[in-house]
């Protein structure tokens, strides 16, 4: 499903480059639920990057859903972004202008889903997640839990194959973090693969493989 060949990413600032992944190899399997770890700086979010098609490597293969990625244009890339990947960030990034149910709806109007529709699917997301209650409110009257739980339910606004969580346990308590594990343990059960990032080796125990980076490397991959 995923498979990354010798895969560098280099920043340059002026005249000065930055070496950032220094020759990652990997391969993932669809319905495999990743935990990568790793001391901050050692590019865990590069490579999630890099893997949920936001960014482009400077170096090295990247081969997504039987695609190359440095053969796709920015276009297809954006498709294969909205319709195949869901992202689930540390810091939530909702939308506090607009209700909850409409940030769920965002994705789908970016896929021209229609009106009636869209209202339809994001509700139904969002009692999914157990936060429907919400569904009125700004994300930024609701509590830290809940806030991950929209962003899962928008995530998975068109039903993506791919979850792709960067530390999304990072900024909650001990019981939201065991809410959000919950719910993705099901969504890997249900048969989408997820990558995600965490410093707590607590809630990897539901992973099917640990990876530790460091430096930019991969460190181990068992
Ligand atoms: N856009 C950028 N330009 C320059 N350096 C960057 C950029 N993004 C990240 N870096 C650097 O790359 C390294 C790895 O960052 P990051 O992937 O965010 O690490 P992690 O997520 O493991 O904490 C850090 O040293 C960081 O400063
Ligand atoms: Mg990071």
């Amino acid at each position: 499903m995923i498979e990354l060949r010798d895969i560098q990413k280099t920043y340059r600032i002026g005249e000065i480059e930055y070496p950032v992944l220094k020759g990652i190899n990997l391969e993932i399997e669809a319905g495999e639920f990743i935990a990568l770890m790793g001391p901050s700086g050692s590019g865990k979010s590069t490579l999630m990057n890099i893997v949920g098609c936001l960014d482009r490597p400077t170096g090295g293969q990247f081969l997504l859903l039987d695609q190359d990625i440095s053969q796709t244009t920015d276009d297809e890339l954006a498709r294969i972004r909205r319709e195949e990947l869901g992202f689930i960030f540390q810091t939530f990034n909702l939308i506090g202008r607009i209700s909850v149910q409409r940030n769920v709806e965002v994705p789908l109007m970016l896929s021209d889903v229609p009106h009636e529709e869209r209202k339809a699917r994001a509700l139904k997301l969002l009692e999914a997640v157990n936060v429907a209650h919400r569904m009125n409110f700004s994300p930024l009257n609701i509590s830290g839990g809940e806030r991950q739980r929209v962003a899962i339910a928008r995530a998975l606004a068109n039903d993506p194959k791919i979850i792709i969580a960067d530390e999304p346990t990072g900024n909650l308590d001990l019981k939201n973090s065991n809410e959000v594990m919950n719910i993705l343990t099901r969504l890997n059960k249900d048969g989408r693969t997820i990558i995600m990032v965490t410093h707590n080796p607590e809630i990897t125990e539901n992973c099917s493989r640990v990876i530790r980076l460091r430096d930019g490397r991969i460190l181990e991959n068992a």
